[in-house]
């Protein structure tokens, strides 16, 4: 039997970590039908941003890294269009698969889609309803640019079929006649996967922080509405200043780079005070292992990030989400997160009620069965079965 030739296309933290499943299950069911090529945009480029998660989860080294770097958003995006088109040409793969919503999802979308390889799109139809986010236009793009689309929830699922998407397509699949489906998330295999391990191979590491379990909270903030409004930056961090004294509550955050530039280059007064708090730990990015570890022991979570939002659930803790709307919309319905925006007397309100009982919260398995990256193999080589009659 041929080998499908899968392109994996990341650039962002969360998409390695994501591109970990789909390799691991490549190693463990598929290696004899699948052969995997990893391509790094090089949109992160920190160790502890990129190279950490390649070591640590175990994947393949990048066959290619384009060394894009940072910039705004539309030069970033064409020099991935135009190095993802180059190797794209060169590796001829069978399909890519795209993570996601970030400029190297788009640029992904967009390349291949015109070159005319099929697309793979996982984490499709989550939708915030707010285009001034630059990953809103992210997702709608590259899902319309798909021929497979891998919906996380059912939230998800329904906004594609609210698109035009139809579920009752059927063989052969193409981009115009594409294929949705409701697979659960593969963050949710990772965790399952991960959580004992972390346990076992950062045993030290919850002291090296001097954190005691379930007596701390963890805190990370990276998305651009939070980091590049200033007013915003400084309610939320304000606050948290505040609440920790108050409630004697030891605060843990590791820092996306891109949020500590803010705070030292226009926060300065406010970032200084921050690391005067001792109650408050200011840490650079940790490595997945880690960061399982801190959201499995911890009391309560206050972020702006996706996959935390949702890892939050995992470990079946409380969730204060510092945005004004959430793609993960079963978690504000269930309870357990909510949405505080950067506004301090809402912050203040939750934290209060999650820090003193948080306990006793439901958390339903919103996001699969923890086999969602076999589920969406096995669907890549039925596409190819399906070509092939
Ligand atoms: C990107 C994604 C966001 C995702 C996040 C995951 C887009 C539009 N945004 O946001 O959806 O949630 O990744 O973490 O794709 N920087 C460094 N070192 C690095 C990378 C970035 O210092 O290795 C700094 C630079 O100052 C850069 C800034 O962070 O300008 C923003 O980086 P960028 O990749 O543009 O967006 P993220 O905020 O990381
Ligand atoms: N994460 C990590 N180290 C950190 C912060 C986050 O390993 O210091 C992991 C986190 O557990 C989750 C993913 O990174 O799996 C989320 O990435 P991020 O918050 O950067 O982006 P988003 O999910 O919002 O796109």
């Amino acid at each position: 039997m041929r080998q499908i030739k899968l392109m994996n296309i990341v650039g962002a933290r969360p998409q390695i970590i994501k591109a970990s499943a789909i390799s691991r299950a490549v190693r463990l069911h598929f290696s004899d039908r699948i052969t995997e090529i990893i391509v790094h945009t090089g949109q992160h480029y920190d160790r502890e941003l990129s190279d950490v998660f390649f070591d640590e989860l175990e994947i393949h080294k990048p066959h290619h890294n384009l060394g894009v770097g940072s910039s705004r958003h539309g030069r970033q995006t064409s020099m991935m269009i135009t190095g993802i088109e180059e190797v794209l040409m060169s590796e001829k793969p069978d399909i890519v698969l795209l993570y996601g919503d970030t400029n190297s999802t788009l640029a992904g979308a967009l390349a291949a889609s015109k070159l005319h390889f099929p697309v793979v799109h996982i984490e499709a139809g989550l939708r915030s309803f707010n285009k001034m986010m630059p990953e809103e236009i992210n997702r709608i793009m590259s899902d319309h640019s798909s021929t497979l689309l891998f919906a996380p929830t059912n939230a998800a699922f329904k906004n594609l079929i609210r698109e035009g998407f139809r579920p009752e397509n059927s063989p052969p699949y193409t981009i115009d006649n594409p294929k949705i489906y409701l697979t659960g998330d593969i963050m949710y295999d990772n965790t399952l996967f991960f959580a004992e391990l972390a346990e076992r191979k950062k045993a030290g590491f919850l002291d090296q922080l001097s954190l005691r379990r379930d007596d701390f909270v963890l805190a990370t903030i990276h998305r651009e509405a939070n980091t590049d409004d200033i007013s915003r930056l400084d309610a939320i961090l304000r606050t948290l200043n505040i609440l920790t004294r108050e409630y004697s509550a030891t605060l843990v955050m590791p820092l996306h780079p891109r949020t500590t530039n803010s705070l030292k280059t226009k926060l300065e007064p406010l970032y200084r005070e921050l690391l005067d708090n001792p109650l408050i730990k200011i840490v650079p990015p940790v490595s997945f292992l880690e960061m399982t570890l801190l959201e499995k022991t911890c009391r309560m979570i206050l972020t702006d990030s996706g996959g935390v939002q949702k890892e939050s659930h995992f470990f079946r803790k409380p969730c204060l989400v510092l945005r004004k709307e959430t793609e993960w919309i079963e978690l504000v319905k269930n309870g357990t997160a909510v949405l505080v925006d950067a506004d301090p007397v809402k912050i203040r309100k939750e934290f209060e009620r999650f820090y003193n009982d948080g306990d006793g919260l439901g958390y339903p398995g919103f996001y699969g069965d923890g086999r969602a990256a076999e589920f969406i193999l096995n669907e890549i080589l039925e596409l190819f079965a399906e070509s092939r009659e």
